[in-house]
């Protein structure tokens, strides 16, 4: 292949519609988007590729999807085209008849798909309307030519057997259940209905259908792939019904367009839940009753239009909660758009679905979601709200935490295993910030169970304390945190010894009796959450606890500084030995991202300049063009004693890969140390919107998101993306930008003022809303400052400090540096 012919950008940024325009199907992997907002969702690529799924991407997993199939991307919903001889897809794939025109704009909750051929023009848009538990694909076609043109029409969605798990490994019983009925235009899939679901799919258009199918093995043929379906190339339906196998769901149409006439077809994959007693209508007849009921919403194109209008509206007030104007387009249109919204697509999915995570493996992480949900507040405050409960709920008595629970059953489970003892600090970290947007003090007492048990419950505020003591009880020998089985890098098990390629690192025994194994890391995230915890407890009045509180971290201060330090940077850990790990000392994994992060943050040895030495060490030994990678040098053998970080080749994931959400840690604590140009320098270069300027084709993944993992100095490809979408970096990147260079923070009774910005930047406004008011931020720059406000008028009136009181209503304020 040849490199220098390939293009560089795939698409481009349209601000004003908020989409990204994707004008090459063949992207160097395919780009996705999120459909959905509340229970239903879709994953949906640019070529029309993905799955839908109801609350929970493995038990209720509606259409069939095969991750890392040949060729890539096969499956999803498809409309196949017949004009003359010609057969093609709006989305390019599966047929991959070339186009002559292609367009794929992702959008806030939808997808646009466009497709031109031989003047056809087929455009699809893919949205879930609000409040329904349906995906809604509109097709429109126009016949762009002189004649009248005669089409045949077929549409293609596979039905998953609900779990997604067994659905792809349980092929002795799968191949005997499916089962589907037919009425009018509508495909139902009710497998296993007859027995303990009470649920059911359906794929339906509204107009009366000329033919359908089924049964896979007869619309597609046995040994034909997805882009030569027997029955679309025969342009011939075989009305077949499925009994067992592989159902599917494919309507037929053959009609005419004259020209320059566009006809319109509103199609519906929904899902319904029926009460036990009303689950049939007849012998095995399934009660279509709230089915019915959906597609009568969405019947016409006026009303599949107001549903989408609808949609729209809603984003337009979400993300109006914060909206900034820069002079720079590149940070505008993360902040105001893309960040946002990849806030949303994390605090939904968590780790669960993306085209790097099956659905299956990872439910609802315990410490992930408390992050996702610190840059979702401002957009559902009570969703956050809820979520915040959900978590806590799942947390063990004596504090500790289940890793995740499943988002079906809010129920915790071992899947990834327990024992990360970072895990409690996250729930003060995600609660505290939930209050401080909302002033809701009234979640603290919320009686919270513990691991879901009845009879069980506590206060949210206990669960906090329990939390706090969690990490305040289990130090080790230098009175820094015990790391259990891992901290925030799962991948650093320090007290496994695996030894068997047969059980995972982050379920196998956890060898911690006699373990001196601590955590850097740990220590400075709870000296920073416990800080919070101490405010908090201020706040509520309870004095006495916030003075222990405040001497169990000044403890942890003492003991990092006189422990934690090794001469120009915070260590990163001690092993099961008591061994140094990110030392000088060290051959390799000498300085390691997260401890210099969340001990900088927390300004741990700040008398004695540690921070900013920490932050000129991470530039001097961990920096590099595409972020900062997390670890140097890179290890390049196994450590039975490390774990499975060490098990990564150099360059990737844990392993001296540059790994997105550690980055922003540093870039705040650059900004808390004043230093705005590095700051800024960090942060553009892991924004998307730059990254996009530099090359698309060696970044692989979405131009739009950040991705969990960027390929670090030591790999092959350097600069190279892997895992978009789901990871923290989508909060953290929010929190740095909204809170620590814009500078807009919310507090418990005030917004704090205080950006940190590159000396280029003169002038810039903000409009947040927030607790009934609207706050409209005008801050100038005059002198090129990095840090430091010197004036601000509040409504006219100069006040002191930089503190805005939350007052209803709307307020003008203007900050000078
Ligand atoms: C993944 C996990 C997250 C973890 C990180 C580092 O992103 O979801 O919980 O902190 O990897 O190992
Ligand atoms: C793997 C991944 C890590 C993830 C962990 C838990 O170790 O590298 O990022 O958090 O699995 O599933």
């Amino acid at each position: 292949m040849n490199q220098e012919n390939q293009p560089l950008k795939f698409g481009h940024f349209d601000d004003a519609a908020r989409e990204y325009v994707i004008t090459n199907p063949q992207t160097p992997w395919p780009w996705i988007n999120y459909l959905g907002n509340d229970d239903f969702f879709s994953l949906i690529s640019n070529t029309a590729g993905g799955y839908s799924f109801y609350k929970d991407a493995k038990f209720r997993r509606l259409t069939r999807y095969r991750y890392n199939g040949v060729p890539m991307d096969n499956g999803g919903r498809y409309f196949y085209i017949c004009d003359g001889d010609t057969t093609w897809n709006p989305g390019w794939k599966p047929m991959k008849t070339p186009l002559d025109a292609y367009e794929c704009r992702h959008g806030m909750s939808y997808t646009r798909i466009t497709g031109r051929k031989n003047d056809v023009e087929a455009s699809v848009l893919f949205f879930v309307p609000l409040g329904e538990n349906a995906e809604l694909q509109k097709l429109s076609i126009k016949n762009l030519s002189q004649e009248t043109k005669r089409l045949q029409l077929f549409s293609f969605t596979e039905w998953c057997l609900w779990n997604a798990a067994t659905d792809m490994e349980n092929f002795q019983r799968n191949f005997s259940t499916g089962e589907v009925e037919i009425e009018g235009s509508t495909i139902y899939h009710k497998t296993e209905y007859r027995e303990r679901r009470n649920h059911y799919a359906f794929y339906s258009v509204n107009a009366p259908m000329q033919g359908f199918d089924t049964d896979r093995e007869q619309f597609v043929g046995l040994y034909n792939g997805f882009h030569e379906p027997q029955a679309v190339l025969e342009r011939q339906p075989r009305n077949s019904v499925a009994h067992g196998w592989s159902p599917i769901a494919s309507h037929y149409f053959d009609f005419e367009l004259q020209p320059g006439e566009q006809r319109d077809f509103i199609f519906m994959l929904g899902y319904v839940e029926n009460d036990d007693d009303k689950k049939f209508v007849g012998p095995q007849v399934i009660n279509k009753e709230k089915a019915l009921q959906m597609m009568a919403r969405y019947d016409t194109t006026a009303k599949a239009d107001a549903a989408f209008d609808a949609l729209r509206k809603h984003w337009d007030e979400l993300l109006s909660n914060f909206q900034v104007e820069t002079d720079n387009p590149k940070l505008d249109r993360m902040v105001n758009i893309w960040n946002q919204y990849q806030c949303m697509v994390t605090f939904n999915m968590s780790r669960s679905a993306s085209f790097f995570e099956s659905g299956i493996g990872r439910g609802m992480g315990f410490r992930d979601s408390n992050q996702d949900l610190v840059g979702f507040i401002h957009l559902i405050p009570a969703k956050a709200r809820q979520r915040i409960i959900d978590i806590a709920s799942t947390q063990f008595p004596d504090g500790s935490c289940y890793h995740q629970y499943q988002p079906l059953t809010r129920r915790g489970n071992n899947d990834i295993g327990s024992g990360f003892n970072d895990d409690p600090c996250w729930l003060i970290f995600g609660t505290t910030a939930y209050i401080k947007e909302t002033g809701d003090f009234g979640i603290l007492d919320e009686q919270v169970p513990f691991d879901n048990q009845p009879g069980s419950e506590e206060t949210l505020m206990e669960h906090l304390r329990r939390s706090f003591n969690h990490v305040a009880d289990n130090l080790g020998p230098h009175g820094l945190p015990l790391i259990g089985r891992a901290d925030w890098n799962d991948c650093l098990n320090l007290n496994c010894f695996s030894t068997n390629p047969d059980e995972s690192y982050q379920t196998t025994e956890n060898k911690t009796e006699g373990s001196k194994a601590e955590s850097l890391m740990i220590a400075g995230l709870f000296v920073f959450t416990g800080e919070q915890y101490v405010e908090l407890c201020q706040r509520v009045g309870q004095n006495g606890e916030a003075q222990r509180a405040e001497q169990c971290i000044q403890q942890m201060r003492e003991a990092v500084e006189k422990h934690g330090w090794d001469g120009s940077w915070y260590l990163r850990a001690y092993d099961f030995f008591g061994n140094k790990i990110g030392s000088n000392e060290n051959d390799e994994g000498k300085i390691f991202i997260e401890s210099q992060g969340w001990c900088a943050m927390a300004r741990i040895g700040a008398e004695q300049g540690m921070p900013e030495k920490s932050l000129d060490s991470v530039k001097q030994h961990l920096e590099c063009e595409h972020g900062i990678i997390l670890n140097q040098p890179a290890y390049t053998h196994w450590h039975v004693e490390m774990g499975e970080i060490s098990s990564y080749p150099p360059g990737y994931k844990e392993n001296a890969g540059i790994f997105c959400h550690n980055n922003p840690w540093v870039i705040i604590a650059e900004t808390l140390a004043g230093r705005g140009q590095d700051a800024w320098q960090h942060y553009t270069k892991i924004l998307p919107s730059y990254v996009e300027e530099r090359n698309s084709l060696l970044h692989k993944v979405e131009p739009y998101v950040n991705c969990q993992m960027v390929a670090g100095s030591d790999a092959a490809t350097p600069g190279q993306g892997k895992n978009s979408w789901l990871t923290g970096t989508a909060a953290w990147m929010w929190i740095t930008a909204a809170w620590h260079i814009l500078g807009i923070q919310p507090g418990y009774d005030a917004l704090t003022i205080d950006p940190c910005l590159p000396k280029e930047a003169r002038t810039y406004r903000v409009t947040r809303r927030l607790r009934n008011a609207v706050y409209h931020i005008q801050v100038n720059n005059p002198n090129g400052k990095e840090k430091g406000v010197s004036q601000i008028l509040l409504d006219g009136q100069p006040i002191s400090g930089n503190k805005i009181p939350y007052a209803e209503g709307e307020h003008e304020v203007e900050v000078t540096l």
